[in-house]
C-alpha cells in the first residue's frame, strides 16, 4: 500500500505535519489509532489547497481531544493562547484550531439510516465502518497517522483511481443517495468544481432517486445551495442539476439556464457576487407566489427573505426608470425604500440598458447624497420639529439631486422659501 508521507511532506504546511505526528503517537500511546480522513485526503492528492482536515480515531475522540489540548499536541500555547479546543460533548466531536488551520476530531463510526434524509443513527465503529459511510470514492480514503505506518494510504473504495484515472463522482452503494439526498447536490458540486464526470451507475440512480430530496429539510437544501453558489462558476452545476431534473425538484420553476450564466458572470466581473446576490437572480423570473415557495422551501430568513419579497414590486417599478429625461430626483424617489442588494440584483437582471444605468446610477451615488443641512440645522431656521421637517429635508435633498441648490447658503435660501409658502 502507498505511503504518502512524502507528499504530506512537500504539500501540507510543516506545523500540521508536526502536530499530527505527536496526535498519532498519543493515539497509539492509549491503544488507537488515528486517521486524516476525507477532503485533505482528496485535495492532497490533487494538489489542491485545503484548510480543513478531518481526523478520525478508533477510540474516544473527547479524550484524545483533552490530551492534545493539555499541552501535548498543540503546545503549552494553548494554555496562555486562549481557546483552542472546542469540545462538543453532545456529538463526541471536538475543534482544533491553530492558526488557520481547522482540525475536526471525531471517533471512527458506523450509520444507519432509520428513515431517508433524517440524520442517522450512529455507533463506533472501525475507520473501515467510517469509509463506508461516506458520499463518494475519491472522499472515502483515509491517511494512517499512527507512528509505525505514518502516511499509509487506506483506499477501500478504490477512491485514488476514480481520482486519478476515472476521473469520476462515484458512490459506494446503492441505497446512497435515499440514505442522504443532499449527497445529491454534492455529487453535482464535485462532479463541476473537479471537471469530473458522474460514474454511470451513480448518475442513473441519481436520477432515480431525485425525488429524495423532498425528504431534506429546508435547511439542509439551502446549505447546500450556498455551498454551491460559493464555487467557481455555480452556473454549471445549476444547468446540470436543471439537466437532471434535480432543480426543478427543488422547485418547479427553477432555471439553470444562458441566462442564468450571463448574469451570474457579470456579477462576478463587477466583484459584486455572493450566495445572496446569486439567490435573488435565480428567483428573478419567478411570480410573487413562486417565490413564496422558494423562501419556504429553502426557509429563508432576514434580509434575504425580505429583498426576495420586495422584488416583484420593484421589477413593477421598473418600467418608470425606462426614461431618459428622469431627473436624478426621480430615480431617487422611485427607489429609496429598496434595499442596494436587491436593486443590485435588478440592474444585472434588467435588460433595458436605460433602466439598468438608473439602478446603478442610484446605488452607486445617488443613495450616498446629503444635504449640507440637518434637522437640527433646519430648527434653528425655525422649522418646527415633526412631518413637516422631514419634507424639508427631502425636498433640500431632491433639489441637491437635480443640481438646483450646491452650496449651504442655497440651502438655507430654499428653506426659507419653503417656510415662507406656507
Ligand atoms: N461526507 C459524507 N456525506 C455528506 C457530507 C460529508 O460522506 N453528506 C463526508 C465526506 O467524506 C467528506 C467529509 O464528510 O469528505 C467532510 O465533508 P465536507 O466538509 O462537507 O466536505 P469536504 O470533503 O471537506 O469537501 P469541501 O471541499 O467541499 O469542503
Amino acid at each position: 500500500m502507498e505511503n504518502l508521507a512524502l507528499k504530506m511532506q512537500e504539500r501540507l504546511p510543516a506545523e500540521l505535519i508536526a502536530f499530527l505526528r505527536i496526535a498519532g503517537k498519543g493515539a497509539e500511546a492509549r491503544g488507537q489509532r488515528l486517521y486524516l480522513v476525507g477532503g485533505a485526503v482528496r485535495d492532497l492528492l490533487l494538489g489542491r489547497p485545503n484548510l480543513d482536515f478531518d481526523l478520525v480515531v478508533e477510540g474516544d475522540a473527547l479524550a484524545l481531544a483533552r490530551w492534545l489540548a493539555k499541552g501535548e499536541g498543540i503546545g503549552g500555547e494553548n494554555e496562555k493562547g486562549g481557546e483552542r479546543v472546542t469540545v462538543h460533548r453532545k456529538f463526541g466531536t471536538a475543534k482544533l484550531r491553530r492558526g488557520s488551520l481547522n482540525i475536526d476530531l471525531v471517533t471512527a463510526r458506523s450509520e444507519t439510516y432509520a428513515k431517508p434524509g433524517a440524520l442517522p443513527t450512529v455507533q463506533p465503529g472501525t475507520i473501515r465502518d467510517d469509509l463506508l459511510r461516506r458520499d463518494f470514492s475519491i472522499n472515502a480514503m483515509a491517511i494512517d497517522l499512527s507512528p509505525g505506518s505514518f502516511g499509509r494510504l487506506l483506499d477501500p473504495h478504490s477512491g485514488r483511481s476514480d481520482l486519478e484515472q476515472g476521473r469520476i463522482i462515484r458512490i459506494l452503494h446503492e441505497r446512497s443517495f435515499i440514505d442522504d439526498a443532499t449527497r445529491i447536490l454534492r455529487a453535482l458540486r464535485y462532479e463541476q468544481r473537479l471537471g469530473f464526470k458522474l460514474e454511470k451507475n451513480t448518475e442513473r440512480l441519481l436520477r432515480k432517486h431525485k425525488s429524495m430530496l423532498d425528504t431534506i429539510s429546508g435547511d439542509r437544501v439551502r446549505h447546500e445551495l450556498e455551498l454551491i453558489l460559493k464555487e467557481d462558476r455555480p452556473e454549471k452545476i445549476l444547468e446540470r442539476a436543471q439537466a437532471l431534473g434535480v432543480l426543478q425538484q427543488l422547485h418547479p420553476s427553477l432555471r439553470g439556464n444562458g441566462w442564468l450564466a450571463e448574469v451570474f458572470g457579470e456579477a462576478r466581473q463587477k466583484a459584486i457576487a455572493d450566495p445572496a446576490l446569486y439567490l435573488l437572480l435565480i428567483v428573478y423570473h419567478l411570480s410573487e407566489e413562486e417565490i413564496e415557495r422558494f423562501i419556504a422551501r429553502l426557509k429563508i430568513v432576514g434580509e434575504l427573505g425580505r429583498n426576495m419579497r420586495q422584488m416583484p414590486r420593484l421589477k413593477g417599478d421598473l418600467p418608470a426608470l425606462a426614461d431618459h429625461a428622469l431627473p436624478p430626483s426621480s430615480i431617487y424617489r422611485l427607489l429609496k425604500h429598496y434595499p442596494p442588494g436587491l436593486i443590485a440584483a435588478c440592474a444585472l437582471a434588467s435588460d433595458t440598458p436605460i433602466v439598468r444605468h438608473h439602478l446603478e446610477l442610484y446605488n452607486n451615488q445617488l443613495r450616498y447624497v446629503k444635504t449640507f443641512l440637518d434637522g437640527e440645522d433646519l430648527k434653528r431656521l425655525g422649522v418646527k420639529p415633526g412631518p413637516r421637517l422631514g419634507r424639508v429635508l427631502e425636498t433640500l435633498r431632491e433639489a441637491k439631486l437635480d443640481g438646483q441648490v450646491s452650496t449651504r447658503e442655497d440651502e438655507e435660501a430654499l428653506t426659507r422659501q419653503l417656510m415662507g409658502r406656507n
